[in-house]
């Protein structure tokens, strides 16, 4: 049980499931007077890469500020392309926008709603300087035979794996599989720090340059500056360094990780299982024994998906839609592309209420409450088509 007092159950889409034990935390932090970057900041960088199985971890202030600095360490800049796929949050492109690269869309598998190496490689174009695959609810891409190639063509790979923090490829955690990784931590995140993220360097040097990156560009590191109040500025840089107070929730909440993991698997699962026999409602598998889910999202028929979305809105279950398409979206217009597979399941996903906090009556009632719906609507919508075709049919 959370201890957040906000809307939960159905009532809720998505929302931070924290122990209790995270109020103590940051209270211990208040009291030590150190807020910015700091030890607990460190602490949390090295449980991270234990946790992941990795060399190192850089912490930083958001899975934006992650993919960003991520994307930069990768030599991303003006007059380049990324490769992204276009059902992805927003964040994604703008990240990419923030180096001076511009984004080139990708479809995706229907199936899954991630790219696959051959999507990536129908979008690659001369000026591809890095693809970045977005793990779509916590399920890993799967680069396989695409990587060497980028690799001989001098294109980066920089995950973004906003939503799968915890997730398993080929037997190891996502992040370990030698390529920049980005995670967010924010809020609704399956591991939250209220906000916050993390970038999995490649290398030592990918490391220290994204350490001096996240904190405007000074060397002398915070031990140094507290003791000399004085430094030196040698490169750019963003104030993208994870605050202590964050990085002490983070720390609480990784502590407990593996039950928070099982009980999202356990949910998934219990949905997968009330929504089988549903006529016209397919779960998108997240292959799940290997996923630490972010979310459950249906793929129903598009004539009725919004009516059901209003419909279960009205019976106090939020349901959502993640995401409106990039590519159509006013501000990357003129990056947009022909991306039919995006085009079509964007219209019929549904994403259902998906927390640790529901409960097995929570969930049989979303997926009853679903089933009447769609119903319902289907029926309104033969009706209708009905009298449009008028007495002697007509079409
Ligand atoms: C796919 C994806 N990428 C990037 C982000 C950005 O992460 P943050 O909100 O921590 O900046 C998110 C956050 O929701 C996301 O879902």
């Amino acid at each position: 049980m959370s201890i957040v007092s906000s809307p939960s159950g159905p009532g809720a889409n998505a929302r931070p499931y924290l122990h209790g034990t995270e109020l103590a935390a940051i209270g211990r932090v208040l009291e030590t007077g150190q807020y910015g970057h700091g030890p607990e900041t460190d602490a949390f960088e090295l449980e991270l890469a234990a946790y992941l199985g990795v060399d190192d971890v850089v912490a930083v202030a958001t899975g934006t500020a992650a993919l960003h600095l991520a994307l930069l360490a990768a030599g991303v800049g003006h007059g380049d392309e990324v490769v992204v796929p276009s059902l992805t949050f927003c964040a994604s492109v703008q990240a990419i926008l923030a180096t001076g690269a511009r984004p080139r869309f990708a479809d995706i598998d229907p199936g899954t709603l991630c790219v696959t190496p051959a999507h990536i490689e129908a979008a690659l174009t001369p000026e591809t300087r890095a693809v970045m695959p977005v793990l779509y609810g916590g399920r890993a891409v799967d680069l396989g035979l695409v990587s060497d190639q980028l690799a001989d063509r001098d294109i980066a790979v920089v995950e973004d794996a906003a939503h799968a923090f915890g997730s398993l490829t080929a037997g190891r955690r996502v992040g370990a599989a030698g390529e920049l990784t980005c995670f967010s931590f924010d809020a609704i995140k399956a591991l939250t720090c209220g906000d916050g993220g993390a970038i999995v360097p490649r290398t030592p040097a990918d490391a220290d340059w994204l350490r001096g990156a996240r904190l405007l560009g000074m060397t002398a590191a915070r031990e140094q500056r507290v003791r000399t109040v004085s430094y030196q500025v040698v490169a750019p840089g963003f104030r993208y360094h994870l605050s202590t107070l964050h990085a002490a929730i983070g720390r609480v909440q990784l502590a407990n990780f593996d039950k928070v993991a099982a009980r999202r698997q356990y949910l998934w699962r219990r949905y997968a299982t009330a929504l089988t026999d549903i006529p016209r409602v397919s779960v998108i598998d997240l292959d799940v024994a290997n996923t630490v889910p972010f979310n459950c999202v249906v793929r129903i028929p598009a004539p009725v998906r919004d009516a059901v979305h209003a419909r279960l809105h009205a019976a106090g279950i939020q349901a959502g839609v993640h995401y409106p398409p990039n590519h159509l979206q006013p501000a990357f217009a003129r990056w947009s592309a022909s991306l039919p597979a995006t085009e079509s399941v964007a219209a019929e996903i549904l994403s259902l209420p998906f927390h640790p906090d529901l409960t097995d009556a929570d969930v049989d009632h979303v997926a009853a409450s679903l089933s009447a719906a769609i119903a319902d609507e289907h029926a309104a919508l033969d009706r209708s088509d009905a009298v449009t075709a008028g007495p002697r049919g007509g079409r």
